[in-house]
């Protein structure tokens, strides 16, 4: 979604407003622009398509000077990706500038009651009413802070804002509800971004922003507020994450780069917390007779992080023989759910700004559920909220389509079912040896897949005219099919679906003709035999099909047509190999249909509006 850069300090701020934008591509967006105080005047510049082109039309910031600026880029809410509807956006006589990350809701209202005193719109969107009520307030009350708690107090939705006032050239404005910001403090000046990449070259020391507080920044200085404009004490966090781990590393995309990341993240994320043989998750916060007084467990979440919870499920209820339900954050949130007299509510979420997500967690809690959350970005709304937080070390996680964070989030779940089960008795002593062994051998297992990605590239470049795709796999196979099918999509624009390989045959077996790929995935061997029945069908009716599976099921290659072979592991951990060929495979078709691997069109790494 939106992402939003400010700088106020010693250095030209278009050049480092443009190289911050940069660094929050990854977010998504369609059109940017940035605004430069120069002395006595903002001059802006904006433009619809890619940052390239806001650089070539500033020569690279330099036609903007200044050392107080805003910059934004912007997917598209509220009116088409144009150069009007991008931001910043202003009142009539350029004296404040707004950039805008959120939705405001009551926009249309708002619009009404400031064109009824004479205000004229330019855009469509529904920032510009931003603009133009801080302009109405302030000429009320010559006080940008007076004007900006005004305006906060009016609007309903989501904000996150950078805000120039021509009468108070030596600050920066800005105030979040909702929507992700951050402050930096450095030497040479102050900073707002929407999230760490964007400044992690110029300081590592950053505010977390809370909901409804305002933070003023000066060359110098950064004042806290909340709406009451009462000063708040802020501490600043240090980040100690590596400037490079948000860069490719010589890797020619993040998503491969990332890719190739995911034994360190499961090691990160396991290793520290398995002492002596046994699981130790302190951050659960959860005595043993708590745990074993569950009796239901929620888990919400959207898109790939969804993918995770379904999988979940399968290894939960087999491991600790708790009941789980899987939602959709999107449908959970309105969908009045029932919770049990002791329910565990587990919010799962890379970004952990994830709008749809944090409503969830919020709807939870105010049916006075406890939520854990399983989060990647440190210090995000989600993990601040959550009454408990168990972060996923993969690191920063840049491109659009997750993997690592993806790897890491399975392993959280792993650990939890593995402690759960350990509590409750529901495995044995053995048994839990033998996973937690498992699970530390992943790592390797990964690495030897990834060893050689050649026969997956080929294979994809067999597929790059396809035109649909299908998934097949039962069980835990089924939860991998869906994420197969969604890193697919989201990257190779090529439809696809995911079916449990059973259901085939209630429908949807007749888009199968001859030609259509359909990718079997088989790694449960109680499920085995039946799956292989739903290849044949498919098979009958003309499909190619790629199966994976593990090394003792050669006979798989009687019935498919070209077999990917992963490591033998549990039935439980399986699928943290198989997912490896499928992200590869979405990889190459994209590469090999020339798209934008790392930023695929209409998505957005952050998904902060619902
Ligand atoms: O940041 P989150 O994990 O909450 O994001 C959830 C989804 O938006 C995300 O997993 C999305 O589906 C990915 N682009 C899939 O690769």
């Amino acid at each position: 979604m939106c992402g939003i850069v400010g700088y106020i300090g010693d250095e030209q701020a278009a050049p480092i407003l443009l190289n911050g934008l940069t660094k929050l591509e990854y977010r998504g967006y369609d059109s940017a622009g940035i605004a430069v105080f120069d002395g006595s005047e903002i001059r802006m510049e904006k433009v619809s398509g890619r940052l390239q082109r806001l650089k070539e039309a500033t020569d690279n910031g330099k036609a903007l000077p200044g050392m107080v600026g805003i910059g934004h880029t912007r997917w598209a809410t509220h009116g088409c990706p144009s150069d009007t509807n991008a931001h910043p956006h202003f009142n009539k006589e350029h004296s404040i500038i707004v950039v805008h990350n959120g939705i405001i809701e009551n926009f249309t209202k708002l619009k009404l009651h400031l064109e009824n005193r004479g205000y004229q719109f330019v855009s469509e969107t529904d920032t510009e009413v931003l603009a133009h009520l801080l302009d109405y307030y302030y000429k009320r009350t010559r006080n940008p802070l007076a004007a900006l708690t005004k305006v906060m107090q009016k609007v309903e939705g989501s904000y996150a804002l950078g805000i120039l006032f021509r009468d108070h050239p030596d600050s920066i404005y800005s105030a979040r509800k909702d929507s992700p910001l951050i402050v930096g403090q450095s030497e040479r000046g102050n900073f707002i971004a929407s999230d760490v990449p964007a400044i992690l070259q110029y300081t590592r020391e950053v505010f977390y922003m809370e909901n409804e507080e305002i933070a003023v920044l000066t060359r110098d200085d950064i004042k806290f507020y909340n709406v009451d404009e009462e000063p708040v004490e802020k501490t600043a966090t240090h980040i100690e994450w590596d400037v490079n781990a948000a860069e490719k590393g010589g890797y020619e995309h993040f998503l491969l780069k990332e890719i190739y990341e995911q034994p360190r993240a499961i090691r990160d994320t396991v290793n520290p917390r398995i002492k002596d043989g046994q699981i130790e998750i302190e951050e659960l916060q959860m005595t043993d007779e708590e745990i074993k007084g569950i009796d239901k467990i929620m888990i919400v979440a959207c898109g790939s992080a969804y993918h995770t919870g379904v999988m979940a499920k399968y290894v939960f209820e087999g491991m600790a023989r708790v009941p789980v339900e899987v939602d959709l954050a999107s449908e959970y949130r309105y969908r009045d759910p029932i919770f049990g007299r002791n329910t565990l509510v587990i919010v799962v979420s890379q970004s952990g700004e994830t709008a749809d997500s944090l409503a969830a967690l919020r709807e939870s809690q105010a049916h006075g559920q406890k939520v854990l959350g399983i989060v990647n970005v440190v210090g995000s709304s989600i993990a601040r909220e959550a009454d408990s937080v168990m972060y996923t070390w993969a690191g920063p996680e840049i491109s659009v389509a997750t993997t690592k964070a993806y790897s890491a989030q399975l392993a959280a779940f792993y650990l939890l079912a593995l402690k759960f089960g350990r509590v409750r008795k529901t495995i044995s002593d053995s048994d839990y040896e033998a996973y937690i062994s498992d699970l530390q051998k992943l790592p390797e297992q990964m690495e030897e897949i990834l060893k050689d990605r050649q026969p997956i590239q080929r294979f994809a470049n067999r597929y790059l005219a396809a035109e649909h795709i299908f998934f097949i796999g039962r069980g835990i196979d089924y939860a991998i099919s869906l994420e197969g099918s969604l890193k697919l999509k989201e990257i190779s624009y090529i439809h696809s679906e995911a079916y449990a390989a059973g259901e085939l045959k209630h429908g949807t077996i007749s888009l199968i003709e001859d030609g259509t790929l359909v990718v079997a995935v088989a790694t449960q061997e109680k499920l085995y035999p039946k799956t292989v029945s739903n290849i044949v069908e498919v098979k009958t009716r003309g499909a190619f099909v790629m199966a994976l599976t593990n090394e003792d099921n050669k006979d798989i290659e009687k019935v498919s047509d070209f077999t990917f072979y992963i490591p033998k592991t549990n039935r439980y951990f399986a699928g943290s190999l198989a997912v490896l060929p499928l992200q590869l495979f979405a990889y190459y078709v994209s590469l090999g249909r020339g798209l934008d691997v790392d930023k695929p069109r209409n998505l957005a790494k952050s998904v902060t509006v619902e």
